[in-house]
């Protein structure tokens, strides 16, 4: 499969060593290739272009750049582009504004999350959130004692999720659908609490699992 990765940072970079791994093809995007040089030497089989360039290469994209930039980039990828393909959202609406006692600030609110603002706006693409809710370096194949984590996931598009779903199998991960797009409401903010370790006691390295 060839995946567009939106976005140049530690996300885009995690997912697509994963996607490569897995024997996908990627390109990233970004508005400056050159600050991909390195990434594109180190990375001969993986693709540099533009948000659009990206876009046009994968036939499914993620989207993995700042929340507050989350609609321009995909401006930047193009409606003819974006239009049928399904769109793996990795971000957060995380405001410009430091944690207070490890709370990370967000821009949105429990009744609107940045996905929904997003799948308005763009509503020939086809959105699941997931990969939101764990850091960078535990997105692909994950080793934990207590087991495979869970990724929580939604979107409107019954046949995305499912794409996404075997995305997420190979990425060692099981998933759990918690629905439309609604939904994330409620996944947006599992970052917030994923972050909380992390800036109290530097702990960076757990990831949710829900127990049946
Ligand atoms: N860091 C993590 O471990 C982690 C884990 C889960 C989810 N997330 C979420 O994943 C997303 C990416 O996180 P990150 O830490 O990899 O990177 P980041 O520093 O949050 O974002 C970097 C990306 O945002 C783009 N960007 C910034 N301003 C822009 C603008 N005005 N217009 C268009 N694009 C703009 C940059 O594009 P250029 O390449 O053009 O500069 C770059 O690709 C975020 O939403 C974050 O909340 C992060």
């Amino acid at each position: 499969m060839n995946v567009g990765i939106l976005g140049s940072g530690v996300v885009a970079k995690s997912l697509a060593k994963g996607f490569m791994k897995h024997g996908h093809m990627v390109m990233l995007g970004t508005r400056n290739p050159a600050k991909l040089e390195d990434w594109d030497w180190e990375n001969r089989k993986g693709l540099v272009g533009s948000f659009a360039e990206a876009a046009r290469f994968g036939e499914t994209l993620v989207l993995a750049v700042k929340g507050t930039a989350a609609a321009e980039a995909l401006h930047g990828a193009g409606i003819t582009d974006l239009a049928g393909k399904v769109v793996i959202d990795a971000t957060n609406p995380i405001a410009e504004a430091p944690p207070a006692n490890g709370v990370l600030h967000f821009f949105t609110t429990l009744e609107d999350s940045l996905m929904e603002r997003l799948q308005r706006e763009f509503p020939a693409a086809r959105l699941v959130k997931a990969f939101n809710s764990v850091g960078n370096a535990m997105m692909v194949n994950p080793q934990f004692a207590g087991g495979k984590p869970t990724m929580f996931i939604c979107g409107n598009d019954e046949a995305a999720k499912k794409t996404v779903t075997g995305i997420l199998d190979q990425f060692g991960w099981e998933t759990a659908d918690m629905g439309k797009a609604e939904a994330a409401r409620a996944i947006e903010p599992l970052c917030i609490l994923w972050c909380i370790p992390g800036f109290l006691r530097q702990e960076w390295t757990h990831a949710f699992k829900l127990l049946r």
